[in-house]
């Protein structure tokens, strides 16, 4: 049986006054669910605040990124090693907004999942295709690549931790979620890709997410299906009330 995850991604929203306003009023929400792992990938600013106020409480703390060595000469960058030592458990690996605006890559998605895998962080693996792809029929051609290149070069066994996250860009930030249909059908395509590079027990026990517009009223749909795992969840995750609310729903099959 795989847990659901529902994670909030809050991109550069909260400073830490306001990420630990946060979790005092959401943490109370969500003390009844033991259905779903909670993670929080607040900015890095708010990080080392978060794991603090978040000691004690069924709520996970993680990175938005990192980069995947553990120090160099790399202005602007974090390191997993940083992460560890503040306490973060999951990080955020190729967003699509981080592919868009800082050139990831399926490249250096491979290189953090590994240092991520290395350094005992759970990895949420970002994958998804552009509106152009799906229209043009490339969607399973996108997903597949994206996965196998992510996985490339690392043993099955160590694959224990990984989650993946799909994230159609066209359905990110836009209110356009794609329908339940819809994400079941890339959630088995990428479930069948994990089979294929990483063998079917990989490909059972690994979380898929759904992340794209996902809001209260659309939770309880998306996360009922077979192969959807949880959500990965931006703008209704600013509020406590609604991201509370999505746990809920999605946790009430
Ligand atoms: P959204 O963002 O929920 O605001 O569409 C999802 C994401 O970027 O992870």
């Amino acid at each position: 049986m795989r847990k659901l995850l529902i994670a909030a991604n809050w991109k550069m929203y909260k400073n830490p006054a306001e990420s630990t306003a946060f979790l005092t009023h959401f943490a109370p929400l969500v003390k009844q669910n033991d259905r779903a792992e909670v993670v929080l990938c607040p900015p890095m600013t708010s990080l080392p605040a978060l794991v603090d106020a978040a000691r004690g409480k069924a709520v996970s703390i993680g990175a938005q990124t990192m980069h995947w060595l553990n120090e160099g000469a790399y202005t602007g960058e974090t390191s997993p090693t940083m992460l560890t030592a503040i306490g973060a458990t999951h990080v955020l690996i190729g967003h699509s907004e981080r592919r868009q605006h800082f050139n990831e890559t399926d490249t250096t998605v491979n290189l953090k999942l590994k240092s991520a895998l290395a350094h005992g962080l759970v990895p949420i693996v970002c994958v998804g295709e552009h509106l152009h792809e799906r229209e043009s029929n490339k969607t399973a051609d996108v997903l597949n690549l994206q996965v196998s290149v992510a996985l490339e070069g690392i043993d099955p066994a160590a694959l224990g931790p990984l989650v993946i996250a799909y994230e159609p860009v066209w359905a990110i930030g836009t209110g356009k979620t794609a329908t339940p249909e819809i994400a079941e059908e890339a959630h088995k395509i990428i479930r069948a890709q994990l089979a294929k590079v990483a063998g079917t027990a990989v490909a059972a026990a690994t979380r898929i997410l759904y992340g794209g517009s996902v809001k209260p009223d659309n939770a309880a749909s998306l996360c009922c299906l077979e192969d959807i795992d949880g959500a990965l969840v931006g703008g209704a995750s600013l509020d406590p009330g609604s991201f509370s609310q999505i746990v809920a729903n999605a946790t009430a099959r």
